[in-house]
């Protein structure tokens, strides 16, 4: 059904019944439609359902409430469209099975306004640019990682076994595409996952997270309630946030008592050679990112191509391209280099002691690293928390 049609159809003198999916298309008059009492709309699938509250059938005031969350509602005719609603009335939609905690989607405007719930307005604190790159980066490729890369990320750095993770409640924080959260769901976890970008919907599509808590949201606000998570996993995000500290007394916040934070963040290089590189790679990245996408993108994949030449590109390994030995693919390292060269605002790096300071000033009070690379984190956090 198009609105467009049923405008024309209201203009010719007929009674229009609306039917189903009306309003996945453009809806530029609907609010002519819906004032105009020959028409009529009617939900029969999993569409929003909260649209016209003077429709009073049974089937448009469903309740559910999936997230089991202290502050807000759900509105909704299924768990993967509806709004959540807080006690003051403000609110957020849920939209193909992801709630929408930020982004400014006109259909979800459009929808919280029929409805006449305001949208609360915590974040963003990343800037448009940011979440359109890594938007563009997880829809591109939703997959370079291996097997091994996953279980080698997840689980080996850490020192952990892949079975700890089994009946936790795990909150994947900044998930991309999903593919750990996955990872989490099969090892028998209980996933939520957040992220900034457009990436959140690529996870919404994997069939292993059809029942995991996915939303669109800001790290530093998180949608969840004080304890609600015994795991927090955070994997290669916290450098490209604004700042490190206001996302780890959240993720403090939502752990238990005793609970673990895995989390990476990129640390400062040592070493005169390593630091040479390090200053001509942020050098090069200022000037990159502020190229059209579709130049980075090219310039990306021409310098992951050229790396991946056998003995000629050595050098290019060793210096500027980041390759990884578990993502040898060509797609996989053209995508790492757009995300180390990409146009997000941040990629911030810490010192060791700095970091350290950070997670503890967070109120974890066991704090180690059991591996090397970037930062590998395993911090747990004991007694009482005090959010
Ligand atoms: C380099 S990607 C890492 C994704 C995933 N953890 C992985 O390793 O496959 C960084 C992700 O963090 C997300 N992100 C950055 N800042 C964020 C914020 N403030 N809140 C939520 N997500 C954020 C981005 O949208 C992006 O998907």
């Amino acid at each position: 059904m198009d609105s467009l049609l049923c405008g024309r159809l209201l203009a010719a003198g007929n009674e229009v019944l609306g039917l189903g999916d009306l309003f996945t298309g453009l809806c530029l008059n609907i609010d002519e439609l819906l004032d105009n009492r020959r028409f009529e709309l009617m939900w029969h699938d999993v569409i929003w359902c909260m649209l016209v509250p003077s429709m009073d059938s049974p089937t448009h005031s469903g309740y559910i409430d999936p997230w089991d969350h202290e502050a807000l509602d759900y509105r909704g005719l299924s768990d993967r469209d509806g709004v959540l609603v807080k006690p003051d009335g403000s609110g957020y939609p849920v939209r193909g099975g992801v709630a929408r905690f930020i982004g400014r989607d006109p259909l979800d405007d459009w929808i919280l306004k029929c409805i006449g719930v305001v949208r609360a307005t915590e974040g963003p604190t990343q800037s448009q640019a940011s979440v359109e790159s890594f938007g563009f980066q997880w829809n591109w490729d939703s997959n370079p990682r291996t097997e091994e890369d996953l279980l080698w990320r997840v689980a080996t750095r850490f020192g952990l076994d892949p079975a700890v993770f089994s009946d936790k409640r795990v909150l994947d924080a900044g998930c991309g595409a999903g593919a750990q959260s996955e990872f989490l769901a099969k090892a028998g976890a209980q996933v939520s996952a957040v992220d900034l970008s457009s990436a959140i919907d690529v996870a919404a599509r994997r069939p292993e997270l059809r029942d995991a808590r996915l939303a669109q949201g800001d790290l530093a606000h998180l949608p969840f309630a004080n304890a609600a998570f015994d795991i927090v996993y955070c994997e290669g995000v916290l450098q490209h946030t604004a700042a490190t500290e206001p996302i780890l007394a959240e993720f403090s916040r939502v752990l238990v008592p005793g609970g673990m934070l895995l989390a990476t963040h990129y640390l400062r290089p040592e070493g005169v050679l390593r630091t040479a590189c390090w200053v001509a790679h942020e050098g090069l990245r200022s000037l990159a990112k502020r190229l059209p996408r579709e130049w980075l993108f090219l310039a990306s994949g021409v310098a992951a191509a050229a790396a991946l030449v056998p003995g000629l590109g050595w050098p290019l390994r060793k210096t500027l391209v980041p390759t990884n030995v578990r993502m040898p693919t060509l797609k996989a390292t053209w995508s790492n280099v757009y995300d180390s060269y990409g146009q997000h605002e941040f990629q911030r790096h810490l010192r060791l002691d700095e970091y350290f300071g950070a997670v503890r000033a967070a109120g974890f009070t066991s704090v180690e690293q059991p591996g090397a690379e970037v930062a590998p984190w395993r911090k747990k956090f004991d007694g009482d928390r005090t959010p």
